[in-house]
């Protein structure tokens, strides 16, 4: 194993939510629990897990678009979630993001020069005007956009090519990490696969390493290096994807691998075994799967299991994990 290029160290996020006027509560959503994570440079770090379970929120944390209340986040080894602004700027030209809907993460009044322009002249504002052109034209060779969008809007583009310049967006000034967001979900089906050969292609060409967050179990298994499954803001297992998707150790894993038909463009969204979500912010003491396991003892509603590695590597955050 390599240093990791991106680690989390115990991070938390909370999100304050509204006072009741009659209430003294102050309710306080646990979004992100303890999460540690190493994402390996060159690897495709795959985050699952039904909605609301944090993937967006720790994306958003790793790129700095929020600051976790606890914990610690490195790039290469440098902890930037304390960092000011002007330190971390040459950072964030190597972390860049691309988000799940096209439509609405491309400015609708910017030409697609001035999207591409944009991250190169605020980040890397050594480049001459000269530098940027270059730096643009390059990437829109690279991610199959044709030279004369430049001068067009958003409104003209189809989804994918939409998605295809937000992705020149996200590698114009070079970086090393993508987190990816749902990338491909917002698409037609005819059109995702384009964009994930092309993601794939980018990654090869460049050793780019990628965090993708997604929900669809097709994409995961073919794409994925490794995949994280939260449940709830936590991590419930990691494994590399083959160990996951052929021996599953978290009950969570398991119950989710056999609820989805094993048909293309399965997916965690829907899974179909019983239980609801306990509320975020009222959690239970113990493990927050319990009350919907099929495994639970009193021990699981009593002590939170940690994230243990287990002897064939996966790691699982189950007192029965074996
Ligand atoms: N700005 C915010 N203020 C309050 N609560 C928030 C905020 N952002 C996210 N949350 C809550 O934090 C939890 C995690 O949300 P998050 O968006 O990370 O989930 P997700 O796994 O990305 O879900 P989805 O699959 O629906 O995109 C959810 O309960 C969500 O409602
Ligand atoms: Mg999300």
């Amino acid at each position: 194993m390599s240093d990791p290029i991106v680690e989390t160290k115990g991070i938390e996020v909370r999100f304050p939510l509204p006072t009741h006027f009659l209430s003294r509560e102050k309710p306080v959503l646990h979004a992100l629990n303890t999460v540690d994570v190493g994402i390996e440079p060159g690897e495709t770090f795959c985050v699952v897990g039904e909605s609301g379970c944090g993937k967006t929120t720790l994306g958003r944390a790793i790129m700095g678009l929020l600051s976790p209340s606890a914990g610690e986040i490195r790039f290469k080894g440098a902890r930037i979630d304390t960092m000011d602004d002007a330190t971390r700027k040459p950072i964030r030209a190597q972390m860049q993001m691309v988000f799940q809907n096209p439509y609405a993460s491309l400015n609708p009044r910017r030409t697609v020069f001035d999207t591409l322009a944009e991250p190169v002249q605020h980040l890397m504002p050594e480049k001459s005007a000269k530098d940027v052109r270059a730096q643009v034209e390059a990437v829109l060779d690279a991610t199959g956009c044709d030279q004369s969008w430049q001068r067009r809007l958003p409104h003209e583009f189809s989804g994918g090519q939409r998605q295809r310049i937000a992705i020149a967006r996200a590698l114009v000034t070079n970086p090393a990490f993508i987190v990816a967001d749902e990338p491909i979900s917002a698409l037609d089906v005819s059109i995702q696969a384009q964009i994930l050969n092309l993601m794939n292609d980018l990654q090869a060409e460049r050793g780019l390493t990628y965090l993708f967050i997604t929900h669809d179990l097709s994409v995961v298994e073919h794409f994925g290096t490794r995949v994280a499954v939260m449940y709830l803001g936590r991590v419930m297992e990691l494994a590399d994807t083959e160990t996951l998707f052929s021996a599953p150790k978290h009950p969570y894993t398991q119950l989710l691998l056999d609820a989805i038909p094993k048909l293309e463009g399965g997916s965690f969204d829907k899974p179909r075994q019983p239980g609801e979500l306990p509320d975020p912010v009222n959690m239970p003491p113990g493990c927050p799967f319990a009350p919907r396991c099929p495994m639970a003892e009193d021990r699981c509603r009593a002590e939170r299991p940690a994230l243990r590695t287990l002897p064939n590597g996966t790691q699982a955050a189950c007192h029965f994990a074996e």
